[in-house]
């Protein structure tokens, strides 16, 4: 039958497909293979397609289209980003699970099938992509075309890691909904994320602990007292955490590329870089920025210390944090309750043992990882 909202959807699909077929055909840039981009674009257009469809969905407004052109020359990239997708903390959380990777689900040497699972199964009616690189390029072409230098700086990142980084704050940033690694497995629905008492029109993003060691040498294991974990996030679109790393990474990987430094980028400077320092060191920014938090009236600066030890989850403003337990279940330390636990909520699979940062994302990349390596025997004791 074609109902309304199938004929929609399936109108939406269409114009996609036209609309990208033809920008293919026009245009003469030098690109991959043409059998490439088609791929590329078809998927690009299926995402488009599937995004119309979620929306239909959850009868909630489409994502609002880029705002018209106007001459940003003067402005920052923060302030571009500010024009280019607000905030509105009151929109519901889109319903979208966004994942990266080498391959599509459809491709047979896909190896995370029980994990992607995990996800469609606990989130009937969200939408569900694992994008890979040549999607993600074309798809960031859609959504950041009027802020070239965000698109330099996608391009410019030497690792698949760093890329992989970038990508899910972009994504975040213009469409919301959750990232996920995608060797993680969900234990539970978001939708039971955030604790009832508080009304979800008040939450823009959910984080996550991901380490919490209290051991006096904690700093030769991990970068940041108390760190947030980026393996898994949820947001609504424009949110000013995401905002502020994006404009981050742009600034420091332009001046890296500036100072002719970017290729001889190593490893163990992910963290530093996309990772979980600059991931928790905005943050904590955040939560100390009297732009957003009204600092005369509040009781003092927030730090590690507000974090350490969580059982619960606790509000923030308009971030809720995770206990270590709801994304870490069951890792045997710091305080991480087993898989079973109510609180947990996500499950990152390390196969048995803990990988290095670097390999727990898209691309395929050996290389030394000095520092990574002691953080991953670190989480072993
Ligand atoms: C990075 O930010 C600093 C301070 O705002 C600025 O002076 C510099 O030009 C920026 N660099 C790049 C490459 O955008
Ligand atoms: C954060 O912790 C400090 C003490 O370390 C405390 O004074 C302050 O009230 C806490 N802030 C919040 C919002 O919990």
């Amino acid at each position: 039958m074609l109902n309304p909202r199938r004929a929609l959807i399936a109108a939406a699909f269409i114009l996609a497909v036209f609309f990208l077929l033809s920008r293919s055909h026009t245009s003469t840039s030098s690109a991959p293979s043409s059998s490439e981009r088609h791929d590329a674009q078809a998927e690009a257009a299926a995402a488009a397609a599937a995004e119309a469809a979620a929306s239909q969905q959850r009868a909630v407004p489409p994502p609002p289209p880029q705002k018209p052109m106007i001459d940003m020359s003067g402005m920052s990239t923060y302030e571009k980003l500010d024009y280019a997708y607000s905030y509105d903390i009151e929109s519901k959380f889109p319903a979208y699970i966004w994942q990266t990777w080498k391959h599509t689900p459809g491709e047979g040497d896909f190896e995370f099938r029980e994990q992607e699972a995990s996800w469609s199964i606990e989130h009937p009616g969200f939408i569900h992509e694992v994008i890979t690189d040549s999607v993600a390029a074309t798809l960031l072409q859609l959504l950041y075309g009027s802020i070239p230098e965000v698109l330099e700086t996608y391009h410019a990142l030497p690792l698949p890691v760093l890329k992989a980084d970038f990508f899910r704050y972009l994504i975040l940033y213009a469409r919301g909904g959750i990232y996920s690694d995608i060797d993680t497995y969900a234990i539970r629905s978001a939708l039971e994320w955030i604790p009832q008492q508080i009304p979800k029109e008040t939450v823009g993003l959910v984080i996550g602990i991901e380490a919490d060691p209290d051991r006096a040498d904690w700093a030769d294991w991990y970068s940041r007292r108390i760190q947030f974990c980026q393996w898994t996030i949820q947001a609504k679109p424009g949110h000013p955490v995401l905002r502020d790393i994006i404009s981050r990474i742009t600034n420091s990987t332009l001046t890296l590329k500036k100072a002719g430094k970017l290729s001889s980028f190593k490893g163990n400077d992910v963290v530093d870089l996309t990772g979980p320092a600059v991931w928790t060191d905005t943050i904590m920014d955040y939560f100390n920025d009297e732009r957003f938090f009204d600092m005369e009236h509040s009781k003092g600066k927030i730090d590690y210390r507000n974090f350490t030890g969580m059982e619960t989850s606790k509000r923030v403003g308009d971030v809720v944090v995770l206990p270590i337990t709801s994304f870490s279940p069951g890792v045997g330390q710091m305080g991480a309750k087993d898989y079973d636990d109510p609180m947990a909520f996500v499950k990152h699979d390390f196969e048995g043992t803990w990988k290095p940062e670097s390999e727990r994302h898209i691309g395929e990349i050996q290389q030394e990882l000095g520092d990574l390596q002691l953080v991953e025997d670190g989480q072993q004791i």
